[in-house]
């Protein structure tokens, strides 16, 4: 598909659209209510293909809420640890697009969606080697090195430390995790390889799988993603430090891709049922953003066969619903004219 090109509008102001989450008591009440619904459900299963992650308790459920003005609400396990996997995509995303430019990173990495599963080495092909969008793993890879840096070290550094400011305390590997995935990830540096072969790599790509393996294995908790979240709702600053970690701009390109891949093939359907950009991970964990109103994280290690986790789809379907998150929804301002067409 052509891309559609510079539209003319990047020196116009725009206008947000902003909301706010309901009272206190009220998000609290639900937060509850959302857990108590969907801890019953043990559909899925844990993701294994990574060693260490078969380990995890599929027991484990947490939800954490962080509004834009810092305010937070929790339930059930959301302190509990996990690798970021996935979720590491969107904001490492941001890294780039904030150093990059919004143009550049679009032409080198995409930003539609594929309609195939993540680790999906026909998408490449099927495109010409383009790597699609940044949200699957080719296209993670692809991102993951056009962080400026001097080394592969020095890239790490950069993005551990990007990702620690999105959540508002510095985040550690999981050497474990790290090192599981490291030795069993041939495929991930066979798509590195591949998008080499296409010209599509600005690094070397095993250094390049290399960085992106660790990045995944950061941890966080239900909370951090929802900390990291909500800066992304917050227009790039962190509504519980106050740093501004990246740019409005960024914010909207992130959300925007998050919308249209943040789920993989089942990202449409996610966006007609829940309406909010999102972003999951096969250890178990989801972010779910509303923009100028906050984020949800939630952490459930058991998976759908795309691989989002089974709850945490629920629970923040149940909390879109509820809070009025779902950016499609409006209320119209009351009409008195009768319907003319049936
Ligand atoms: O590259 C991988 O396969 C993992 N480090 C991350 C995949 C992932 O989280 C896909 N999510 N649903």
């Amino acid at each position: 598909m052509e891309p559609l090109g510079d539209l003319g509008v990047d020196e116009v102001a725009q206008l947000v659209h902003t909301g706010a989450m309901p009272e206190r008591d009220d998000v609290t009440g639900v937060i509850d209510e959302a857990h108590a619904r969907t801890i019953g459900l043990d559909d899925g299963e844990v993701a294994t293909y990574i060693p260490e992650l078969a380990d995890a308790d599929p027991r484990l459920f947490g939800i954490s809420v962080v509004g834009t003005d810092g305010d937070h609400y929790a339930v059930g396990d959301a302190d509990a640890a996990f690798s970021i996997q996935s979720i590491s995509k969107a904001f490492v995303y941001a890294l780039v697009c904030e150093t990059r430019g919004h143009y550049a990173v679009r032409e080198a990495v995409g930003v539609n969606n594929t309609g195939l599963p993540f680790n999906s080495v026909m998408a490449v092909e099927l495109n010409d080697g383009h790597p699609m969008n940044p949200m699957v793993n080719a296209g993670a890879i692809a991102t993951t090195a056009m962080v400026p840096a001097g080394s592969a070290t020095e890239r790490w550094e950069i993005i551990r430390r990007g990702l620690s400011a999105f959540a508002g305390h510095p985040l550690e590997l999981d050497a474990s995790v790290y090192h599981s995935e490291a030795a069993t990830n041939q495929r991930n540096q066979a798509l590195a390889r591949l998008l080499e072969s296409y010209g599509r790599m600005e690094e070397d790509p095993l250094e390049a799988v290399d960085v992106y393996t660790r990045q995944c294995s950061l941890v966080v908790d239900a909370h951090d993603l929802a900390v990291m979240g909500a800066t992304l709702a917050d227009g790039g600053v962190n509504p519980v430090t106050r740093e501004r970690v990246v740019s409005e701009q960024v914010c909207r390109d992130v959300l925007a891709i998050m919308a249209s891949a943040g789920m993989y093939e089942r990202s449409g359907e996610w966006l007609f049922e829940i309406g909010l950009p999102a972003k999951s991970g096969v250890s178990g964990g989801i972010v779910a953003v509303a923009p100028g109103k906050g984020a949800v994280g939630a952490y459930s290690p058991r998976l759908d066969r795309a691989g989002n986790s089974v709850r945490g789809q629920r629970a923040v379907a149940y909390l879109s619903r509820t809070l009025g998150l779902n950016m499609f929804a409006a209320h119209d301002v009351g009409s008195t004219v009768k319907r003319s067409w049936t």
